[in-house]
């Protein structure tokens, strides 16, 4: 069956662009300040994409271990990974220390390495893991970034290991134009510098992501599902 991002792209679209419009004026937030303020409310925030976490512990191999999670924040995706390998070891990286205490505090007692850094310039060692995993966070980065950062995931993974990439993917091209466009207009009606994070939408397309993904090394990728309008995109070394 043919994957469906967006049942009515149209309708998402004037949808997306009524948004823009209103919040044109609105200033960009760094990163980590952006999840940092709204730590309370931050999982309710993310319970529609409940399913999708159940999901994304499902698709993992039965040989995972150890795993890498790129992105972890509060570790929603990790509740459901532990509720099927309780004792599986994970490393995960978020730039966010606020995010990774909440993971800490839920999950004191798994086999769990927690790092407070920048995965693109994270140092994700050579054939460790059996997978990496990543829910809702990389949809911030342009190719160029992404290249590196799939580059480096491919040389972490261990023969036959699997990334499992669970995020915000353009339903069509327009949508990657129009974000990545607002997202650079933004940043240089503020100044913000080219290295610094921001948080702004700016997904790539499926045949994009696959394409980085294919450069990087990866040559078995499937897109099994998009649930509420989270994509996976499972990739294999
Ligand atoms: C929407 S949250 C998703 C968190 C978690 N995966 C989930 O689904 O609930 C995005 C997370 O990515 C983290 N993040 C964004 N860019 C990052 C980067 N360059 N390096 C490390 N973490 C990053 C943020 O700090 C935040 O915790």
């Amino acid at each position: 069956m043919a994957l469906v991002i967006r049942e009515d792209i149209p309708a998402h679209m004037a949808d997306l662009r009524a948004w823009l419009d209103e919040t044109r004026g609105t200033p960009l937030e760094e990163m980590r300040d952006f999840f940092t303020a709204r730590i309370d409310g931050y999982e309710e925030h993310m319970s529609p994409w409940a399913k999708a976490y159940e999901v994304a512990a499902e698709m993992l191999p039965e040989d995972c271990a150890p795993l890498l999670d790129l992105g972890c924040g509060t570790g929603l995706e990790l509740d459901a990974v532990f509720c099927r390998f309780p004792a599986l070891p994970v490393t995960g990286i978020d730039c966010c220390e606020t995010m990774l205490s909440k993971l800490r505090e839920k999950h004191a007692a798994r086999a769990l390495t927690l790092r407070c850094e920048d995965y693109l310039t994270a140092d994700l060692g050579g054939e460790l893991y059996g997978a990496a995993l990543s829910v809702e966070s990389l949809h911030h980065f342009t190719p160029a970034q992404k290249a590196l950062l799939y580059r480096a995931i491919f040389r972490a993974l261990r023969p036959g290991g699997v990334f499992l990439n669970v995020d915000y993917l353009a339903c069509c091209d327009e949508e990657e134009t129009v974000l990545r466009a607002e997202c650079d207009r933004r940043r240089a009606a503020q100044g913000i510098a080219p290295g610094q994070f921001v948080h702004f939408d700016t997904p790539l397309t499926v045949p994009h992501e696959r394409a980085i993904l294919h450069q990087a090394g990866f040559t078995r990728i499937d897109t099994p599902a998009c649930i509420a309008g989270a994509t996976f995109v499972l990739a294999q070394k």
